[in-house]
Parts: structure tokens; C-alpha cells; sequence
């Protein structure tokens, strides 16, 4: 039976299905942009294995070429070459740098060129990213010396960036934020003296541990390795590195095989970096079956299989706490949270206000638009648990993790929906339809 639908580009999501099978999730994003930006500032070349090739590592490497590196096609399942041009090798590029919808891409880059002395820069950004904060990124550089202009005081792009030397500091960083630390750490790189950067909670740890296998001066120093000391004056040498699965990727198919009745699903070859396993530790807190299988080691980062079968859930809590381990997590959370038994409550998530779109609100809008009963907060959502969904009309609101976590809740619901927008997925994740399709027989 197909859903009826207003909108002739919107795609059908079919309810029920048995969901069984093998998924390999794509590379991870955040992994993906730093081996390419690290890739570009070290000597010599760097492959890239399983690199993501989604829209937005794509706009960190069109970036990169418009500065001169050399990078060779992006394709899915073959190596990525990158040709690094040193430190302080990046030129002046002749165009605007369009980040796209990627804010790893911009702030990153951020850090990147506040340094390059005597060169002008221009990024810029999709509707979305042209309103998410900037200056979040843009005082702590300007602490370090660097100047960077934009609308509202430099807090969104367009931005310019007039490369300047600068000078290390000791910078306590606004918010638990890995695009934040990174862009300071990348700045570091190149400053005078050392930098030290000091997070109000532990953010993701893919910058240090992929910079050190470069060669940077960089050590994890204090309370749960939140103060990160970097010391300039290393080169960084080109590697091999390999990207595993991405954890935010694979979290669609963890909470779609934990609500299907009947569902038994093995995702393979998933990131299981501790900075990012949050939400495993809620579907254990759920009460979810996921065992995790054959762990190992890949090029410094923790990988592992994870076997979901259904079964039976109970409400969740989280807060701040967990919050930067599962950040990107928050909108298939919700989904979850409309199933388990009892009222499931999520707070300290004000961050997601400022993500590709404002996903506490979109989120709270696409589920009431299917029947759920749920109240938004500042910071959070409280979400009725135990309910029945009905098929609607739907909209990613172009955002990428909306447009699967909508697609997650289309298969519990009662009756078929429409998504509007559903191509956003291939900002993280291309073939994501394919294997819904392939997964929900
Ligand atoms: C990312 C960090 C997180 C995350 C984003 C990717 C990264 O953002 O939401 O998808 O690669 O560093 P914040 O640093 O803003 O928390």
C-alpha cells in the first residue's frame, strides 16, 4: 500500500518489515575530514581507507584543492590519496571556500588559516550552516592573535580570515565541543609557544589521537584528559589511515533493530572510540540486546561488530553528563524513546538547538506531526513512551539525522508516511535508502 502524498519529490516510507541482515555503516565523518585536513598539512602522502564519501567530507576536500592540495577522487570502497603540502604550504585560494552544510568543515578550518601569515580567506556555507555560531570557534583563535570578520561580530559566515603568526595561550574552551578544541589545536600547530586547551567536559578525542600518529607535540594532560597541551614546531608525516564505521550512522540501525518486533540485525565494522559510545549505554539503560563481537584495533581507534535483535524497552534518562558522548544521537533517541515503557526524559541537550537545523524543535514537530506525545524544553525533551505512531506526512527540515531518525520511526508507525527532503541523508551517510531497503524485507 503507498501513502498518500501532497508532494511528488517526497520519498515513501513503508511501515513493518521484518528488518534481518548485515549492514556495514560508512566511514566515520568526524574521522573522515581530520585524515584529509591532517592528510593536507603533513609531508608527504597520506591514503585513506573507508574514507565517507558523503557531501560533507566532500566539502572539506574541495576546500583543500582550492588551496592546492592535491587529493585523488573521493569514491566509495576505493583508497583516497591525499598529497600533503606541509604546515604552512596552503595558498591563497581564488574562490570563496564553500563549506557546504558541514560545521566540522568550517570550524576546522578555521583553525587551520587564522595562522597561514599574509593570505586571505573567504568560507562560506549552505543556509544552514551561514546561521550556526561561529564565534565559538572565532574567540578563542582571536586569544591566539588571529582576526577573523563576519556578520554579528564575526558569529556567522560568510567569514574572512586574514592569516596572521600566532601566539600560544592557555584557552578554556566555551563549550564541550570537539570542533571547538580541534580548531585550536590545529592553530597551535603553527603558533608561538605552546597552547593548552582546557574542555568543560570531554569531547571527542579523534583530533589527538590521529594528530599524534602524524607526529604532532600534543599531550593529554589532567582530569579525564580534558586539558590537551599542544607544543608547535613538529612536522607532521602522511600515513595510512583507516576509517571505521561511524558510530552516529550505525545508531539508526541499533535503535531500528532493538523496536522491530522480530528484527535481528549485525552492523559491522562500527567506530567504538569511548568518547563517542554513549548511546550504547542508554540501549543498555533501555534494556536493548546488543551484543558487541569481535573487537580490535584499527590505526588507533576501537572497532567492533554490534548484533541487535528486538526486544523489550524500558524509559530513559540522560543529561548533560552524557550529552557530548551522544550528541548526534539525541534525534533517533527520541524516536526510541516514543517506544520504551514509561516517560523518558532528555536534559543538558541545549547544543542541538545549534546543530544543522535546531533538532530539539524539528524533532518535537516531525513526531507530534505522527501522534507522539512529548514536551520540548530549553534543553531537552520529555517523551511518552508506550505510544502508537501513526503514518504523516513528513520533513527532514533538510537535516541529515532528522531524515533518518524520521525514517526509523516510519517503520513502527501505523500506516505509511512520506518524507519530504529525505536526500539530506547523503550528507553522512549516501546509501542509507539502499539499505533500508535492502534491511527491511
Ligand atoms: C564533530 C563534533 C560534534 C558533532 C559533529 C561532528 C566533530 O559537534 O556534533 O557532528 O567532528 O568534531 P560539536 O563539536 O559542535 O559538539
Amino acid at each position: 500500500m503507498s501513502a498518500t502524498t501532497t508532494d511528488a519529490s517526497a520519498r515513501e516510507l513503508h511501515s513493518g518489515g521484518d528488518l534481518s541482515g548485515t549492514v556495514r555503516v560508512p566511514g566515520d565523518k568526524s574521522i573522515s575530514h581530520r585524515a584529509l585536513l591532517f592528510g593536507a598539512i603533513a609531508e608527504g602522502t597520506t591514503t585513506i581507507e573507508g574514507l565517507l564519501p558523503a557531501e560533507d567530507p566532500i566539502s572539506t576536500a574541495a576546500c583543500l584543492r582550492a588551496m592546492g592540495v592535491t587529493i585523488s577522487p573521493i569514491r566509495s570502497g576505493e583508497i583516497v590519496q591525499v598529497e600533503g603540502v606541509g604546515l604552512d604550504g596552503l595558498q591563497e585560494p581564488d574562490e570563496v571556500l564553500d563549506c557546504g552544510n558541514s560545521g566540522t568543515t568550517m570550524r576546522l578550518m578555521l583553525g587551520l588559516l587564522a595562522g597561514r601569515q599574509g593570505r586571505h580567506f573567504v568560507l562560506t556555507g549552505d543556509d544552514s550552516l551561514r546561521r550556526r555560531p561561529m564565534s565559538r570557534v572565532g574567540q578563542p583563535l582571536a586569544m591566539m592573535g588571529a582576526e577573523i570578520h563576519g556578520r554579528s561580530n564575526g558569529n556567522f559566515a560568510p567569514l574572512a580570515v586574514r592569516g596572521r603568526k600566532l601566539r600560544g595561550a592557555v584557552i578554556g574552551t566555551p563549550v564541550a565541543s570537539a570542533q571547538v578544541k580541534s580548531a585550536v589545536v590545529l592553530a597551535a600547530l603553527t603558533a608561538e609557544g605552546s597552547t593548552t586547551v582546557i574542555e568543560p567536559a570531554h569531547s571527542r578525542d579523534h583530533t589527538e589521537r590521529m594528530l599524534r600518529a602524524f607526529g604532532a607535540n600534543l599531550e593529554v594532560v589532567g582530569e579525564m584528559g580534558r586539558h590537551i597541551r599542544v607544543q608547535p614546531g613538529s612536522t607532521l608525516q602522511g600515513q595510512e589511515v583507516v576509517v571505521p564505521g561511524d558510530i552516529s550512522s550505525a545508531a539508526f540501525w541499533l535503535v531500528a533493530g532493538a523496536l522491530v518486533p522480530g528484527a535481528d540485525l549485525m552492523v559491522e565494522n562500527v567506530g567504538l572510540n569511548p568518547s563517542r559510545t554513549g548511546i550504547l549505554e542508554v540501549l543498555e539503560q533501555m534494556g536493548a540486546s546488543i551484543e558487541v563481537l569481535n573487537e580490535r584495533d584499527v590505526a588507533g581507534e576501537p572497532v567492533g561488530d554490534l548484533r541487535v535483535t528486538h526486544g523489550p524497552l524500558k524509559a530513559f534518562h540522560i543529561d548533560e553528563s552524557i550529552i557530548p558522548r551522544l550528541v548526534d544521537e539525541v534525534p533517533i533517541l527520541s524516536v526510541a524513546a516514543c517506544f520504551c515503557d514509561g516517560e523518558s526524559t532528555i536534559t543538558g541537550a541545549s547544543e542541538l538547538r545549534v546543530k544543522e537545523t535546531d533538532r530539539l524543535a524539528v524533532m518535537a514537530r516531525q513526531l507530534k506531526a505522527m501522534g507522539a506525545e512529548l514536551d520540548e524544553h530549553d534543553d531537552g525533551l520529555t517523551i511518552r513512551g508506550g505510544q502508537t505512531l501513526r503514518g504523516a506526512d513528513l520533513d527532514s527540515e533538510t537535516d541529515h539525522r532528522v531524515a533518518m531518525s524520521l525514517a526509523v520511526a516510519s517503520l513502527m508507525a501505523e500506516g505509511n508516511s512520506s518524507l519530504r527532503r529525505s536526500e539530506a541523508a547523503a550528507v553522512s551517510y549516501p546509501n542509507f535508502w539502499d539499505d533500508l531497503e535492502r534491511l527491511q524485507r
